[in-house]
């Protein structure tokens, strides 16, 4: 099968269509699947625009709203993993996965999937140290605060996966694991970043839980974004004969390298369509019990407590669970819409005030795998608080009539077919006044997140990794390239004299 992989969409969904669409025209090939590593901006209305971490001014409806409101319909399958930048409040409907939209389907906080055979793992959000031991306690409408932790990984998310048996075939991350530069050629990254160069000797770019988490499976691919940069690697298992190849992609813009073309050899008795990963829905299942929505400090189990510390299933655990979904891990077609479509041609732009909701398809997973949706868990939270406060100022009321009252209140190389496309389109994919004017560093976490190390690797299938389909969008005086240096908007960052002599 044919898998697309895109760095960060930034909300640019039509253009990406467009890109693939040409791209199948130009090699007579269909792409059977589409990847986008995070930063989706899934915003249905502005009251979802008003949920995503970025300043005002960058803030942009994009095309994502099409596709929910039933005007288009993604041509090719999607799923994609949540970045820095989403339309946090949706994507909390959904943290087991879901479909937001016909033929696009988010993988949640984290989760294993299968498609054809091919086992794809993703894990949402970037790495922050002082909310990665917390609960999920965020809930909109987000502070300042929670509107930025809440796509903070966390420690559940990790133990999870670290249960996981068996070969990886595709893991993706939004952040970079940390110490992935050193398996790849730093020079070449730090020609074109060079801001990155503090991070990199210091060992602070990119997320420590997600590079034990490469070290742990050596899947055969994982795939990045979040750096806005297209960066490949090599990282070959201590002691094992393992070999991760690991690949960044730039964002959607003009003339940068955004999409990489994969062919994997897939189980042909199966169909290309997206199935739940039974070892995954067990873990889930067996590991209910440690989810928490409290703003706290919340630690996973070790081999020196008294409870269960590996949650690995047995076959017959796994049976239990494959017997709750009666023999059929189908992910079911069961997108509903929850919120309502944003109207371009209404002249009122007011938006209601973003609140929790309970989505139907989490329901019915929870209801099914017999585990808690975390936003069942936080309304109860706020039920009880209000209550709590009910009881309050009924006692208060009371008190005042009597002051007597107590108060108590409480690679096929692995095919990575070096995409044999070389950039050439014909199209206009880009030539709308784009209003993608996201700024890339628009909050202090991505800075901090950049990262590092020394040793340099290049050797011929790295080569072959790094120059496999420079997706490049350039113009000629034919037209016959994707073009459009006048439409790209330039942007003004924070600290942006940090950045201005690179760009
Ligand atoms: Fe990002």
């Amino acid at each position: 099968m044919r898998i697309a992989v895109e760095g960060c969409a930034h909300g640019e969904l039509d253009i990406i269509y467009e890109t693939i669409q040409e791209m199948e025209k130009v090699s007579g090939k269909k792409i059977d699947l589409l990847i986008c590593c995070g930063d989706f901006q899934s915003t249905r209305n502005l009251s979802d625009l008003n949920c995503m971490a970025v300043p005002d001014k960058y803030k942009d409806m994009c095309t994502f709203y099409k596709y929910y409101s039933g005007e288009k319909l993604a041509p090719v399958l999607t799923i994609f993993i949540g970045g820095n930048h989403e339309a946090s409040n949706y994507l909390q409907e959904l943290p087991y996965g879901g479909w937001v939209a016909p033929n696009i389907y988010y993988l949640g906080y984290a989760s294993v999937i299968t498609i054809g055979g091919i086992r794809i793992a993703g894990l949402s959000g970037i790495y922050k140290s002082q909310h990665w031991m917390q609960g999920r306690y965020e809930k909109p409408p987000y502070t300042e605060n929670t509107i930025r932790s809440v796509y903070h990984i966390r420690n559940l998310e990790i133990f999870r996966l670290k249960q996981l048996t068996g070969n990886i075939d595709i893991f993706l991350s939004h952040d970079w694991p940390s110490g992935v530069t050193k398996y790849g050629d730093e020079n070449i990254l730090l020609k074109g970043k060079p801001f990155f160069k503090h991070d990199i000797e210091n060992n602070m770019l990119g997320s420590p839980p997600t590079m034990e988490l490469l070290e742990h499976h050596y899947p055969n691919y994982w795939f990045s974004a979040h750096l806005h940069c297209k960066f490949a690697a090599l990282i070959p298992e201590k002691g094992g004969t393992r070999v991760t190849k690991f690949l960044s992609l730039d964002k959607c813009l003009p003339k940068r390298k955004f999409l990489q073309i994969l062919e994997l050899k897939h189980n042909s008795d199966l169909p290309l369509t997206l199935h739940y990963d039974l070892e995954w829905l067990t873990i889930l299942y067996l590991t209910n019990h440690l989810l928490s929505v409290k703003n706290g400090i919340h630690y996973m189990p070790g081999q020196y407590g008294n409870t269960r510390w590996i949650f690995t299933p047995t076959e017959e655990e796994k049976a239990i669970i494959l017997n709750k979904f009666n023999c059929d891990l189908r992910i079911p077609l069961n997108f509903t819409q929850t919120a309502k479509p944003y109207n371009p041609d209404a002249t009122d732009v007011s938006f209601d005030s973003p609140r929790l909701l309970i989505n139907d398809q989490t329901t019915q997973f929870c209801n099914t795998l017999g585990i808690d949706d975390p936003s069942v868990l936080l309304q109860l939270t706020s039920s009880t608080k209000e209550s709590k406060s009910n009881e309050l100022l009924m006692e208060t009321s009371c008190e005042q009539i009597s002051s007597t009252h107590d108060i108590s209140v409480s690679f096929d190389e692995d095919n990575i077919l070096s995409s044999t496309f070389d950039g050439s389109v014909t199209g206009n994919a880009f030539s709308r006044a784009s209003p993608l004017n996201l700024s890339p560093k628009s909050n202090n976490e991505e800075q901090e997140s950049e990262i590092s190390n020394s040793r340099s690797v290049a050797d011929e299938s790295l080569n072959n990794l790094s120059s496999a389909v420079n997706y490049d969008c350039t113009d000629d005086s034919n037209n016959h390239f994707i073009q459009t240096e006048p439409n790209c908007k330039k942007f003004k960052r924070r600290n942006y004299s940090m950045y201005s002599n690179t760009l």
